[in-house]
Parts: structure tokens; sequence; C-alpha cells
């Protein structure tokens, strides 16, 4: 596969997508009705690729359904450009979608589905370009089976590659690489960013992995219970979490999670934690003394040290990974343990005591009932 093919004609001009206030309650006669997408905001920019970020029952199908016209919208708007589509039918919304569900024809070969649209559309080139879109896929030998013999992994590519054929100003796309194994989802999804960069199409893509959603998205969306949480740059997730449900989503190893107590020392808000293990500086400003917080600190942000200031800790057990290690220590007083990622070439042994420090505006804190993000 190459990542330099230039032989896709650039036919889409790109236009912004604009959800405002968008609700969508599922109610049924006898049950109880369900409030999925809870009022969402996102202006997505013309040409921009933003990944919808969440755990299962999220909201983050029903989002992209109501987009694409397959789902009523409860209340709210939704614009390409200026132009209001929430009331269109689908087929009027210049929308490509990569639903998983997505039909092929069964009697059709693959090159013969794929076709299909671009045919009854008289689009000039449709043979060559599905040619290039289905080898950069890594299809070239699906073209001439049918629907039927393929895997679910070769299925979900004929459906991104039909989505992508149709060269939509718009292009949705829900989970595209969930049944492909490990090594093809990484090549297919690095193809996926160069097709969408030269196509230019605006596009959402739907995810619950974050790996994913990192290595694709200009933004993401991060998303639970029915309502964005954040929306913005990977890096300004992971810096910068708007709040500890954020914070826990987003992240490998997973931050750690302590509580502590807030108490001003040299002039400067620093959190404790445990009873004795001592306290660690933070860059809050406005937290009375006395607060009790969730405190967020990153492995890959602390760092251990024989003595000096910071938790002093017991490590409980090291485990010596490739390229990094991950000591567990514990602190006295508390139940959790914390989590540091230490560089390749250092060893911890059981029992050891080190003492965890971390960058001050890496120790993050959050209201103890809500979660939001303490500054
Ligand atoms: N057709 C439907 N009728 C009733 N409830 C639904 C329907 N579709 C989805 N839901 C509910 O809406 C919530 C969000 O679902 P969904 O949008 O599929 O989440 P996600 O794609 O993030 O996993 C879930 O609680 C789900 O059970
Ligand atoms: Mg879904």
């Amino acid at each position: 596969m190459t990542a330099t093919t230039t032989d896709v004609p650039k036919t889409t001009t790109a236009q912004s997508l604009t959800l405002t206030d968008l609700v969508k309650t599922y109610a049924s006669r006898g049950r109880e009705s369900v409030t999925a997408v809870k009022g969402i905001d996102l202006a997505i920019e013309a040409g921009e690729l933003v990944a919808l970020l969440g755990p299962s029952g999220c909201g983050k199908t029903t989002t992209l359904r109501m987009i694409a016209g397959l789902e009523t919208v409860t209340s709210g708007s939704i614009r390409i450009g200026d132009r209001e589509i929430s009331q269109l039918p689908a087929s009027k919304r210049g929308i490509g979608v990569g639903f998983e569900s997505y039909a092929l024809y069964p009697p059709l070969s693959v090159r013969e589905n794929l076709l299909y649209g671009l045919k009854a559309r008289k689009v000039k080139g449709a043979e060559q370009m599905v040619a290039s879109i289905s080898s950069r896929l890594e299809m070239d030998e699906l073209m001439d089976l049918r629907p039927a013999g393929l895997s679910s992994g070769q299925k979900q590519r004929v459906a991104l590659a039909r989505a992508l054929v149709r060269n939509p100003p718009v292009l949705l796309l829900d989970e595209p690489l969930s049944h492909l194994d490990a090594s093809a989802r990484q090549r297919v999804r690095r193809e996926l960013k160069v097709l969408q960069r030269e196509f230019g199409y605006t596009t959402i893509v739907v995810t619950h992995d974050q790996v994913e959603a990192l290595s694709l998205a200009d933004r993401l969306a991060v998303m639970d219970a029915g309502v964005v949480q954040q929306f913005g740059t990977p890096d300004e997730v992971f810096d910068d979490p708007a709040n500890l449900f954020v914070a826990e989503f987003v992240g490998e190893p997973q931050i750690n999670v302590l509580r502590g107590v807030t108490k001003h020392v040299d002039g400067r808000v620093h959190v404790e934690i445990g009873s004795r293990a001592g306290a660690l500086a933070t860059a809050v400003t406005d937290v009375p003394d006395g607060t009790a917080v969730s405190v967020g600190i990153r492995p890959q942000d602390c760092t251990l040290s024989a003595d000096g200031p910071g938790l002093r800790t017991t490590v409980a057990y090291f485990e010596h990974l490739l390229e990094f290690g991950l000591a567990t220590s514990t602190v006295a007083g508390i139940e959790e343990g914390i989590v540091v990622q230490t560089p390749a070439q250092e060893v911890y042994e059981p029992e050891q005591e080190v003492v965890i420090g971390a960058p001050p505006e890496r120790v993050y804190l959050f209201d103890a009932d809500t979660g939001e993000r303490l500054r």
C-alpha cells in the first residue's frame, strides 16, 4: 500500500458541520423513554477529522444516525455549511456513511457493489477511483468475491471503501475498523487518514478505542452519558482534562486517582495524600485549604527518587516492559496503589522505599463529588 498515490480525484468542496443543542429521546409505548443524546454542541471545521470517543452506550451511534438522517432529531439543529439539514431525508443530505450494518447487495461482486452508486450517477473515472481506493485499503483480492464469502473484517473494509468512493462532503464512520486484526487495523487506519486528507472530507469517526481516536483525529469529542465532556485536540484532552471522566478515559496506562486534602505550604496549594505520606505541590490557585479532592496524576508524569519532596511510598511490585517499567507503590493509610512509569534501564525491588514526585502543573485536582476540574 502506498501513501503517496495521487490518482484519486479531489472533487469535494469541504464544508463545516455544526451541531447545536442536539437532543435525542427514544420513546416507545409501555417503556420508559431514554434520552440518549442530551444537548450536544459541536462545531466541526471544513475538512476536519473529529473522533467521537466514549464508552459503549454513551450516545455516539445515535448522534451519527441523527446527522445521517437515519434517526429523527428530538430537538436541536444540524447544519452543513449554512444549510439546516436536520429535517431533510437522508438521501438529500449529501452525507457518506460507513456504518457497520451497512448492507451490501448479495448478488453483486465487491467491485460491482462499489461501482453501483457511481454508475447510476454516471460519475467519470469511477473504475479508476474504485480500483485505487480498494487497492489502498488492501482489497485487491476481494474485488471479484460476493459479500457472503467475506469475513467481518473484509466486509468492514468494503463498507469503508463504499463510503469513500462516494466522495461525500461529509463522511460518517461508526467503528470502521473494529473487526480488523491488529496489524491490518493499523495500516488501514493510516491509509484512512491519508485518504481523508487527500479528499478533504469533513469526517466524524466514532470509536471507543482511544488509540484509534488519538491517532486519527484532529480533535476529539469525549462523550459520556449523552454529553460531550470535552472537545479539543488530542494534546489538549490529554494534558488538560476538563473533568475526572476525561482524565480516566484518555491515557494509557490509566491515570492514578487518589483522595487528598488541600493545604497551603509556602504560599502554594499542596495536596496531602494519606496520613503520613506527604504532599505534592499543585498549580491550583482557587481552592481553599482543607478541601477534600480527587487527585489525578498520570503514570508518565511521576518520577521516583530515593528522597526529597513528594509522597513517601513502598514499591509493591515492578513490571519490566520493553520500553519502560511500571512500578506500583502503596502509600500507608490509603487503599489505592500508585502506578509510576519508569525509564527502561531502571529496576525497582518490592519493599523498596521511594518518593514519588510530579511537576505541579501535572497534578490535577477534581471536585470530590462532581469530578469537575479545580483550577
Ligand atoms: N432504537 C433505540 N430505542 C431505544 N433506546 C435506544 C435505541 N438506540 C439506542 N438506544 C439507547 O440509547 C443509548 C445510546 O446508545 P448508542 O447511541 O447506540 O450508544 P453508543 O454508540 O455510544 O454505544 C443507550 O442507552 C441505548 O440503549
Ligand atoms: Mg455505537
